[in-house]
């Protein structure tokens, strides 16, 4: 029988997110603001950061759990080397459904070919605005519009599905959802927004800055109407919507707003092994450790499976009453 492996809230383990470093060519102000993540700040050394040799025994571990969708993040995935090499070994388990990749794309140009024969089969893109100026100002200066368009473009001719992840952060870029909506309808690419959230403990997040699901769709569909589209599968992130008449779709991912922890499935590793049951939390499991002593998988299994069965996280859901206190995981060490 497949495995099942159940949290306290019945919520099935099928995602596994791994991130393979915590550094950055970006300094994005929602995730890496330059003035902390700048020249001194001390990045995880090589020798704490997972093999991919480690993070391919664990990812058939988890797959042997249940796991069918697998996710390479960061920091920016493309910044270790020879990350296709790591790809290769994960297409090779039996079991795995789906490899995406999440990037800011700059590097795609060098890369998508090696990467898709290594069979990455999608990767979701980060591009927060198509105004040079207002990108730059978002990513701390490290790069202009057209490098990202690029890699957008080098993954389509490579062969993977593309889609497009846009942070709306209000009084910062909420002026770019339409033209962002607009210029990826007629390249037919999924373009998602994402609801600025409060992740890590640096990006000086305040509610009043969110720009709601609500308010996006309003803004879009006054323009170009659009209607629900189902879930492609349960718990999927993003909400779909079609503009109408058309196949062209978006996604709207409002963790804030509206919620989704009542069906998430996903677990995360960070780049030095610590397993993560949400996207928040405030501590991590150390799997480095068994990994690098002589625990066998079946107890590795036994560690995980205990972690997962207590799991009873729902940070979103209940984002206002909590105190704010716990310093939380970096999103730049878990790529969100
Ligand atoms: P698909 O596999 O294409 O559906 O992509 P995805 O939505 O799973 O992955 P992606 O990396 O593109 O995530 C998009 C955004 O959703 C990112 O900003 C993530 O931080 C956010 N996100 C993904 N999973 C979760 C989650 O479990 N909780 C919260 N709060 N946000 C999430
Ligand atoms: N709020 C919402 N999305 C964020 N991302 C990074 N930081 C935040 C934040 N504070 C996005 C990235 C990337 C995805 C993995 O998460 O832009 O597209
Ligand atoms: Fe880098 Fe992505 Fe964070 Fe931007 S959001 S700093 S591209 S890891
Ligand atoms: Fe899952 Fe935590 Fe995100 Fe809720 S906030 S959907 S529990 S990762």
């Amino acid at each position: 029988m497949e495995h099942q492996l159940k949290d306290l809230r019945h919520r099935t383990l099928r995602d596994l997110r791994i991130s393979v470093t915590d550094r950055c060519n970006f300094r994005c102000r929602y995730c890496m603001p330059s003035e902390i993540f700048g020249p001194d700040y001390k990045f995880l050394p090589g020798d704490s950061i997972l093999t991919y040799e480690e993070m391919t025994r664990l990812a058939r571990i988890f797959v042997s759990l249940g796991v069918k969708k697998l996710r390479i993040t960061g920091g920016e995935p493309l910044m270790r080397k020879d990350v296709a090499s790591f790809i290769r070994a994960l297409s090779r388990l039996e079991g795995v459904e789906d490899i995406a990749m999440t990037t800011n794309g700059v590097l795609l140009p060098k890369y998508a070919k090696e990467l898709r024969a290594a069979g990455l089969m999608r990767v979701t893109v980060s591009l927060d605005s198509l105004d040079d100026q207002r990108f730059r100002s978002m990513n701390g200066g490290k790069s202009g519009v057209q490098p990202v368009l690029d890699g957008i473009d080098s993954a389509e001719q490579a062969g993977m599905k593309v889609k497009i992840n846009m942070v709306v952060q209000k009084g910062v870029n909420d002026q770019d959802i339409l033209p962002m909506a607009a210029y990826f309808r007629e390249k037919k690419q999924t373009l998602r927004f994402i609801e600025f959230m409060d992740v890590g403990n640096t990006n000086g997040w305040k509610p009043d800055n969110v720009v709601t699901k609500k308010e996006i769709l309003e803004i879009i569909h006054e323009k170009m109407p659009l209607e629900p589209v189902d879930a492609l599968y349960h718990g999927e992130v993003a909400s779909r919507y079609r503009y109408k008449g058309s196949n062209e779709e978006i996604g709207i991912i409002s963790s804030v707003s509206d919620a989704f922890c009542s069906t998430c499935s996903r677990a995360r590793i960070s780049a030095e092994g610590k397993l993560y049951t949400c996207l928040f939390a405030s501590r991590g499991h150390d799997l480095r450790a068994l990994l690098r002593s002589d625990q066998t998988d079946s107890e590795i299994v036994r560690f995980i499976e205990d972690i997962w069965q207590a799991r009873s996280d729902s940070y979103s859901e209940d984002r206002m009453i909590h105190s704010q206190q716990l310093p939380k995981i970096e999103m730049s060490h878990i790529g969100g």
